[in-house]
């Protein structure tokens, strides 16, 4: 089982503040924890798991009996400072090139039958720990390899310790907004071990589940210790008043939100939003303004067909209705400290992070070349042309080019084609958003118009960003 010492701050409000910043009665935490300070768990089942278990989990969870939990194994460093990954010795014998070798050979042979893995995985979760389901949504049909997937991504990020303790406790924050507590982390890791014993026959063995169970146990910390840290001083989430709802077209809305706290983004960022309709279905929309005096938040929201979230944004959402919003989130923000112009790329609603960089830059006063490129399919889906016209009128550094890829006034083809032609941009840095496709051929084209890839920056194109239309 695993084991772990933790150092917890503690919640009290409904949306996870912090005592002092939520006020309320101190002992009213939101899971109905015992709202201590510092605490330890050490999980039941200690001791070295057994590779060689007599009894494996039952295929369907749901027909024979719930398996006993697997014992897995872990120990954390008590420093409480953020931590190395992997190399820490503090996390027990990792040894992290021999551990990683025999993590992705796992990874390699469950990689084609993802979708059973994640169903029995899912099973076992909800059949032994119940009380788990209720932090997830009540379809759970939609990504629900996300986990695996992240995995997949740390395994790749390994070699890369900055990189992945930044993703893992991005990951960590993040799931402060599920409910996610660290006692929960065991069970995850528990039935995660089990449907891999089971699903990866052939490279399964002692040696192998020691290192799944060391890099579950490391990974674990550095999410929690996050979600710790950030715990002290942010809420888990906020509740979002809708002030007003503007059609722009049939399927894209303009929507301004009344955040209860302060929203602590920077221009560029992201939201993750759940709509009163879809409780627990969480999907990421970028803020479309820079931080405004007022505190109001915009997003453009475009209604895919059969979209959960984003048709109830654009066709149900109305001035009144509540909102939540997790943690802002994601890189694409303006380095202030350079003095090279900046060239953005903006597909369909992907517009909207470009426009905050517009905000942002002219928030800071310092004019400096910003060329925009803003792609549709049709000049009548550049919904927000208009208002970056009348920026591009006030602020002659600013040129705003519509590119569209039917008959049209302006350019005409593909956003990446289009930027193509107009460079090289050798002294500018790259800023897109929009489609993944769009991203993708738009990082390409910007690294072959004389932009270093380390001056590009754009969304994650992590977990449901297949998703931007
Ligand atoms: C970093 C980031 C920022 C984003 N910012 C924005 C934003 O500012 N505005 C915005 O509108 N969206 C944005 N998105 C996309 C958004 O997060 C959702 O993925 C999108 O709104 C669809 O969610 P849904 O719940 O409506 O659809 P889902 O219920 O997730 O999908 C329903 C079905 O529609 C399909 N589908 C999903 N997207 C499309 C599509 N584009 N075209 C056709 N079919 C599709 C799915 O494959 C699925 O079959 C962003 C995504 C990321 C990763
Ligand atoms: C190493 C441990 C874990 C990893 C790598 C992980 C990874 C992920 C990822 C990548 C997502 C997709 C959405 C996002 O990026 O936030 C996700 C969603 C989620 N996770 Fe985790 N997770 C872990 C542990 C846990 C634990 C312990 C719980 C608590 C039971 C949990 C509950 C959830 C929930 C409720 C969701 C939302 C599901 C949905 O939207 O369908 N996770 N997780």
């Amino acid at each position: 089982m695993f084991e772990a010492r933790l150092t917890m701050a503690t919640t009290s409000a409904d949306n996870g503040l912090p005592r002092e910043t939520a006020g309320g009665p101190p002992s009213a935490g939101r899971d109905g924890g015992d709202g201590g300070g510092e605490w330890s768990w050490f999980a039941p089942g200690e001791g070295e798991r057994s590779a060689a278990r007599s009894s494996r989990p039952d295929p369907d969870p749901g027909s024979g009996p719930t398996p006993a939990p697997a014992p897995v194994t872990g120990r954390r460093p008590e420093s409480g400072s953020e931590p190395d990954f992997p190399a820490n010795p503090g996390y027990g014998k990792l040894d992290p090139s021999h551990d990683v070798a025999l993590i992705r050979r796992t990874l390699d042979e469950i990689e084609p039958i993802s979708q059973a893995v994640t169903s029995y995985f899912y099973a076992l979760l909800f059949v032994r720990h119940p009380e788990l389901r209720a932090l997830f949504p009540a379809a759970m049909d939609a990504q629900r390899d996300r986990l695996f997937r992240a995995l997949l991504t740390a395994a790749r990020l390994i070699d890369d310790s900055r990189v992945l303790v930044e993703y893992l406790s991005h990951l960590g924050r993040g799931h402060r907004k599920y409910g996610t507590r660290p006692e929960h982390y065991p069970a995850v890791g528990e039935c995660l071990i089990d449907a891999l014993t089971r699903y990866a026959v052939n490279s399964w063995d002692e040696q192998t589940e020691a290192a799944w169970v060391r890099a579950y146990t490391a990974i674990s910390q550095v999410m929690i210790d996050a979600a710790a840290e950030d715990e002290r001083h942010a809420p888990a989430w906020w509740h979002a008043e809708v002030v007003s709802h503007e059609m722009r077209t049939s399927d894209i809305a303009v929507i301004t939100v009344r955040p209860d706290h302060p929203y602590p983004f920077r221009a560029g960022q992201y939201a993750s939003v759940e709509t009163p309709w879809w409780p627990k279905v969480w999907r990421n929309y970028s803020l479309a303004c820079a931080p405004r005096p007022d505190g109001l938040l915009v997003f453009h929201v475009k209604a895919v067909p059969a979209g959960w979230v984003s048709t109830a944004l654009v066709h149900r959402a109305r001035p009144g209705d509540v909102l939540r919003l997790g943690s802002p989130a994601g890189t694409m923000t303006v380095n202030h400290s350079s003095d090279n112009g900046l060239l953005c790329l903006g597909g369909s609603t992907g517009i909207a992070p470009i426009k905050a960089l517009v905000e942002d830059v002219v928030g800071h006063g310092r004019a400096r070349p910003v060329e925009v490129f803003y792609g549709a399919r049709s000049d009548q889906d550049l919904y927000d042309l208009e208002s970056l016209r009348e920026l591009e009128l006030r602020h002659r550094w600013l040129t705003v080019r519509p590119v569209v890829e039917g008959p049209a006034d302006g350019l005409v083809g593909r956003l990446p084609d289009a930027v193509r032609q107009c460079g090289p941009w050798h002294s500018y840095d790259g800023y897109l958003s929009g489609p993944p496709g769009m991203i993708r051929s738009g990082v390409e084209a910007l690294v072959g118009s004389g932009i270093p890839a380390h001056r590009i920056r754009h969304d994650s194109l992590d977990g449901q960003a297949a998703a931007r239309g």
